[in-house]
């Protein structure tokens, strides 16, 4: 069953086969208005949402199809204490395909595994976010024409920041990537980030920390929020909130044709007066959003039980009683009777095989 977990559970050619589909609905919707009539999208949202759950809502309806699901765990059995493996089991016989968002890490996943139906993580806890990644990169495509030969500045919370660290895996299949990342030193990228996949794949990468020095070489400037709910003490959050903030003189020093892609929600980090910009993208991304989540819909339907579209095998992981999860966000901490499990990097370093956190000693 092709699902899609993790950015790295498509090839590069899907990916591509994807965002050139969302651009062929983008020129032509009309030509898929009844693509998906009588199918069903379940939208499960643990977390909160607008864009991703309404783009959602909004790409299955272009296609024809309906959506049931909720915007609220706490008004659903989720209350009573029901699984994230029951909820799934339950509604992949009133849906087709589900688009979970939650807030614990892995959950995604382990709803994979016993689904009947093909299952989109529409974003767990800080761990990745692949739709929105495809949303990006059919952004940058539409806006520059290219996802080769791109220097890309990501600035504010790398640390958290779940749309960095998915966009990072999937730019780095890309040739000619230059990453620039610009984070106070409270949120830079995990280690993990930097050695699995920019030095495993040879992405050039440099640390900064301010945007002036930066901005004239970028072509893709990717902001992000500095996420309040992510903070586990609230005196470190206030320290770091205002750090890198976009405005319309730091505007001046960039190239003519650079890109602002922003996820959004936005806080403070881009000033409003860079809206009306050229370069500020942040508005128009969340519209080729719903497109490449219209394409992704009908590709994984199509591709779900396709023997040329496998999922990939999965990484050899194993238990040691040693060892346990140090998040305590993620699913093995979370679900009793999700096991502990293990992985070895590249770089040699024991992780989480659901979440990615580094391995602590059992007490
Ligand atoms: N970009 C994004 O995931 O936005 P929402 O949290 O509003 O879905």
């Amino acid at each position: 069953m092709k699902h899609l977990i993790d950015p790295t559970d498509l090839t590069k050619e899907e990916v591509d086969q994807i965002v050139e589909l969302g651009e062929a609905i983008y020129a032509d919707p009309g030509k898929y208005r009844d693509a998906l009539k009588y199918h069903k999208l379940a939208t499960l949202f643990y977390e909160p949402s607008t864009r991703t759950r309404l783009s959602f809502t909004a790409a299955m309806m272009e296609l024809g199809g309906n959506v049931l699901g909720f915007a609220d765990a706490t008004n659903s059995s989720v209350a009573k204490g029901e699984s994230v493996e029951d909820t799934v089991k339950v509604v992949g016989s009133f849906a087709d395909i589900i688009a979970i968002r939650h807030h614990i890490e892995g959950a995604p996943y382990v709803a994979s595994q016993i689904s009947s139906v093909p299952i989109i993580n529409a974003g767990d806890g800080s761990h990745a976010h692949p739709t929105q990644t495809l949303t990006d990169l059919i952004t940058i495509k539409k806006e520059l024409g290219h996802i080769d030969d791109i220097t890309i500045g990501f600035c504010g919370d790398l640390r958290f920041g779940r749309t960095v660290h998915s966009l990072i895996k999937a730019l780095s299949r890309y040739k000619g990537i230059n990453v620039i990342l610009i984070a106070p030193d409270e949120l830079k990228l995990p280690d993990y980030i930097k050695q699995d996949v920019c030095r495993k794949q040879g992405i050039a990468y440099r640390e900064v920390n301010n945007i002036e020095e930066v901005i004239s070489e970028l072509d893709v400037l990717y902001m992000t929020r500095v996420q309040k709910e992510r903070f586990l003490d609230e005196d470190e959050f206030e320290r770091v909130k205002d750090s890198f903030v976009l405005d319309s003189k730091k505007m001046t020093l960039a190239k003519e044709k650079m890109a602002v892609l922003h996820p959004l929600p936005r806080v403070n980090e881009i000033l409003p007066e860079v809206d009306d910009d050229p370069r500020a993208a942040y508005f128009r991304q969340v519209e080729y959003g719903k497109f490449v989540r219209m394409a992704l819909i009908l590709k994984l339907l199509e591709w779900k039980d396709d023997p040329a579209h496998p999922m990939p095998k999965p990484e050899e992981n194993f238990s040691d009683r040693r060892l346990r999860c140090n998040n305590a966000r993620c699913i093995c901490n979370c679900e009793q009777h999700v096991p502990q499990s293990f992985r070895l990097s590249d770089s040699g370093i024991i992780r989480c095989f659901y979440c990615d956190s580094r391995a602590a000693k059992n007490n």
